[in-house]
């Protein structure tokens, strides 16, 4: 083959350094070195021994403005313990998108609950609230909003039907710290909010760590006692301290007081890491908007998108190529983007097979709930459709201009030479 222009058929990359859609370097500052020092220093670095996760869960409620926040080792472990606390178990099921990390999911079979995906809304890429509506069943307990990449769900809807049919909201924040919807932070609409601090998120907490914030004191209460094995704050036996009773099934959720101080500087910073963000999306969607065949993000006029990742759509019909063969190309230009879930959820293995505890379909098939959700292609069909357009392009805060103008650079160099990946991806998916 002759030496096309492209880099993947033998061209000049537009950059040696591969980029990642996703940072995998968390942005460490002076500060967040000086920060864990001090609690290293300390020697205090248990949660049970220190006042810095303390200190840490009130500077995040005052942010998001809630009334409490509960520190938590991981955002999928903030899921797990809100949905305990919400009393889901094996009787019920669960609603939630399938454009979604799988750790939405797996913290609904944490609990042994039966997920029940409903389809999402293909401008925002959210848990469509009709969907979600259709989809209550007599046994639904609770329905996990998603706000997907940054963007918040139409929490308006969801906490109205959510109401109407007494259904917990759980909002997942995890990709959305700081995202607003009608001008109150996500988190704050549902009954609980749970948020990641895993560090490709806003914001980090040395690599991993999470938060549940609630308005309900009750509610408050249970998840910071799950979160440690059930701990009792009262004790019901005159000789027993409250510390040694235990009144359910608990877990090691703690957030360490290391983790603690790294979230106190980083949040301090957060704001700015949004406007950023903000920034370079708006740089590129003035740069992209005019492309056939790719189409910006859609922002919610009454939302602020905060961008965890910059989620164009490849639409085949005018590029002429699949989403996959244009990231292929782009790959080579020295820019990693991906689809987000290129299988979405509900059809993962661990669905489709119902691979479920101890070599049993429990929780899928359980008599408990008594009905049997299956999981097949056509369930969701507008979140499988977005699975096979949907391209995450960089956007992070740490990103530079000239990394910038690399992305930008890239998707243009390739749609100019288009027909160039056409006559390549012919004779690839062409049969033998
Ligand atoms: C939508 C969503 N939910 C939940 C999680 C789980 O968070 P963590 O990785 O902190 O467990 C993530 C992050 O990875 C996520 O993106």
């Amino acid at each position: 083959m002759t030496k096309g222009v492209l880099a993947i058929n033998g061209g000049e990359p537009i950059r040696e350094e591969v980029l990642s859609f996703v940072p995998v370097e968390a942005d460490v500052e002076k500060e967040d070195i000086e920060a864990i020092s001090e609690v290293l220093s300390s020697k205090r670095l248990s949660q049970l021994v220190s006042k810095k996760v303390n200190d840490f869960e009130e500077s995040f409620a005052e942010y998001i403005e809630t009334k409490h926040a509960i520190a938590v080792n991981s955002g999928t472990a903030a899921l797990h313990v809100a949905l305990a606390a919400a009393s889901t178990g094996p009787a019920n099921d669960v609603i939630l998108p399938p454009y979604t990390f799988v750790a939405t999911a797996n913290a609904i079979l944490h609990q042994s609950a039966v997920p029940n995906f409903a389809d999402i809304d293909p401008s925002t890429y959210n848990l469509d609230p009709r969907e979600f509506e259709k989809k209550i069943t007599p046994k639904t307990k609770a329905v996990v909003a998603v706000h997907m990449l940054g963007q918040p769900a139409e929490m308006d809807s969801i906490v109205r039907i959510a109401e109407k049919h007494n259904v917990v909201v759980v909002e997942d924040c995890a990709q959305a710290i700081g995202a607003e919807y009608r001008g109150n932070k996500v988190g704050t609409f549902g009954d609980l909010g749970c948020f990641s601090f895993y560090l490709n998120k806003h914001m980090t907490t040395g690599g991993e760590g999470g938060m549940v914030v609630t308005d309900n004191g009750e509610l408050a209460q249970k998840v910071r006692s799950i979160a440690n094995h059930c701990r009792a704050t009262t004790s019901p036996y005159p000789q027993v301290p409250a510390h040694n009773v235990y009144w359910g099934i608990g877990y090691n959720y703690r957030m360490t007081a290391v983790q603690a101080s790294m979230g106190i500087s980083q949040l301090r910073r957060l704001d700015g890491f949004i406007e950023r963000r903000r920034r370079n999306a708006k740089y590129l969607t003035k740069s992209l908007e005019n492309i056939s065949g790719i189409r910006p993000p859609f922002e919610s006029p009454h939302g602020k998108h905060v961008y965890w990742a910059y989620g164009a759509l490849v639409l085949q019909r005018e590029m002429g190529v699949s989403r996959d063969d244009f990231a292929r190309a782009l790959l080579a230009e020295g820019v990693k983007a991906e689809g987000y879930c290129p299988i979405p959820v509900h059809l993962q293995d661990v669905f489709k097979l119902k691979a479920g505890y101890g070599d049993t379909t429990f929780p899928f098939d359980n008599p408990l709930y008594g009905g049997k959700l299956i999981y097949e292609k056509g369930l969701c069909p507008k979140a499988e459709k977005l699975s096979s357009q949907d391209l995450l392009l960089p956007v992070y805060h740490t990103l530079t201009e000239d990394d910038l103008t690399d992305v930008v650079t890239g998707v243009k160099k390739i749609v100019e030479n288009i027909d160039e990946l056409k006559d390549r991806t012919e004779v690839l998916h062409s049969p033998p």
